[in-house]
């Protein structure tokens, strides 16, 4: 399909997943197997498709919203991390540093340094989370531990389409739009988006030298898992 539009493979993948989980189009239990049901083809291109314009019409709308996020594109508009430090400030915290990091590629003169590491919803989002993960090993003392918060995800549109409902589209397409783009944008990313599914997420902790990789349910946040592994 990717070959006849000229589009990109990876790119359509996510979208499939996101539509097969909204329910426009239908998906096998492999997860990887895609097609249009009879009745959806006449909403689709029929004399019935005026629910289509108006989902165009809403564009606009959604767009809306661009112009409070363009004021972080202003001169003097918000910064994550003078806005941290300002926090940190008021508050009186000495025991807090923020520094702006290349997560694949970390201080050199860290080594064997920390006893706890941590990652909230931030490693999906990466062209080498495998890498990132590597250096995150280096780090920490022997004995250390990674902990690591990211979306919980099967790794199967169709296993998600069932047991999720709507809710699988809108983090399918949470991915399409932002996170696989932003982990597809180096030659060798591994593009993997925001489902990777925990399987897959086990497996590059394991090859990237951990051990005692768990998972398990996060608290108070229902759409992720915590992966903790050890040095
Ligand atoms: C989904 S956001 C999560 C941010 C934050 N943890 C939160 O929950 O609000 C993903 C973050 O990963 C960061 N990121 C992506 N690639 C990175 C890299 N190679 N090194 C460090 N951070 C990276 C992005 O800048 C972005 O802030």
């Amino acid at each position: 399909m990717a070959a006849k539009a000229g589009l990109k493979t990876r790119y359509v993948k996510e979208w499939l997943c996101a539509i097969a989980c909204g329910g426009l189009i239908e998906v096998d239990e492999s997860g990887e197997k895609f097609w249009i049901a009879e009745e959806t083809k006449d909403v689709l291109s029929g004399p019935n498709n005026e629910g289509l314009v108006l989902v165009h019409l809403m564009m606009p709308i959604l767009g809306s919203i661009y112009g409070d996020i363009s004021k972080v594109f202003e001169k003097n508009g918000p910064l994550a991390i003078e806005g941290a430090e300002k926090d940190r400030i008021q508050n009186g915290a000495k025991n807090v540093e923020f520094i702006c990091q290349d997560a694949k590629n970390l201080n050199l003169a860290w080594k064997d340094k920390f006893d706890l590491i941590f990652i909230f919803d931030a490693c999906h989002d990466q062209t080498r989370p495998d890498l990132c993960m590597k250096e995150i090993h280096r780090v920490l003392k022997p004995d250390g531990l990674f902990a690591m918060v990211e979306v919980d995800s099967s790794g199967n549109c169709y296993v998600e389409k069932t047991t999720k409902g709507p809710l699988a589209a809108m983090l399918y397409a949470n991915s399409l739009f932002h996170c696989l783009p932003v982990g597809a944008n180096t030659e060798d990313a591994l593009a993997l988006g925001s489902m990777w599914g925990v399987e897959r997420g086990q497996n590059l902790l394991k090859e990237s030298g951990f051990s005692e990789v768990k998972v398990e349910k996060t608290l108070f946040f229902p759409f992720n898992v915590l992966y903790t592994a050890k040095k």
